[in-house]
């Protein structure tokens, strides 16, 4: 039996204009850019707790935001995803050419990856499971993650237990009436058991800026069950 495609609402918002705004958005302001950087060195940090993966599939790429930093962690092979055009199209054109040439691009949805298993050392999924609010999804997610990865996952995500969480915490009772919803926090307690349940372990975990920002990179390991006597 074919299992349902998982279509998110939020995926269809980055078309053209969208996309280019989105690269904006990260370069623009001086608070912007602060934490986009501090962003990237969490990353790195990550990358460095994952083994500095020689093969790695940045799914979603988007604008390509962690290129230079996936390039010089030294990876040899780097492969980047995204499931709408136009953001491959922006992270293309507006990354340096020398940086852009080292990947290789495909238009794919994370949830059905055009990629054999264990295609890549690591998947580097940053700013995409946050968005994933049914737990089906994100076990459909993980699925697929555990079959393409060989070895490990850099994933991003609102987690709870901070003061940013308290406070959209507070903000989503207040909207609770208007329906539609696009991110979500996840309690660490939730996330972490589906990790497990999904075959992976956590080898570390990485905050924005602890016990404040919402953002934290887990690096998980995927573990390979014994098949027993040979
Ligand atoms: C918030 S952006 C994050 C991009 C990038 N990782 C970053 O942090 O700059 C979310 C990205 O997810 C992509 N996306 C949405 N749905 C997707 C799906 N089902 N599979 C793969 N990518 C998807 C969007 O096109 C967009 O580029």
């Amino acid at each position: 039996m074919t299992e349902e495609k998982v279509e998110l609402a939020f995926s269809d918002k980055y078309n053209e204009e969208h996309s280019k705004a989105y690269l904006e958005k990260h370069r623009t302001g001086f608070w912007r850019n602060r934490s986009n950087q501090r962003e990237l060195n969490v990353a790195s940090m990550a990358l460095q707790s994952a083994g500095y993966p020689q093969s790695i599939l940045d799914l979603p790429c988007g604008a390509g935001r962690f290129w230079p930093i996936l390039v010089s962690s030294g990876a040899t092979k780097l492969l980047a995803a995204d499931n709408s055009p136009s953001m491959l199209e922006v992270a293309r054109s507006s990354q340096a050419p020398e940086i852009a040439a080292r990947f290789e691009l495909m238009q794919t949805s994370a949830f059905d990856i055009q990629l054999t298993d264990n295609a890549v050392d690591s998947i580097f999924c940053m700013r995409l499971i946050h968005h994933v609010g049914e737990a089906s999804d994100r076990q459909r997610l993980l699925a697929e993650f555990y079959r393409v990865t060989r070895e490990t996952v850099c994933i991003s995500l609102w987690v709870d237990g901070n003061y940013q969480a308290w406070r959209r915490y507070r903000l989503e009772r207040k909207r609770s009436k208007k329906g539609y919803q696009n991110r979500f926090v996840i309690p660490r307690e939730t996330i972490e058991a589906e990790f497990r349940d999904a075959g992976f372990r956590i080898r570390s975990f990485h905050d924005m800026t602890p016990k404040i920002s919402m953002w934290r990179i887990y690096v998980l390991e995927k573990v390979i069950e014994e098949t027993g006597t040979p």
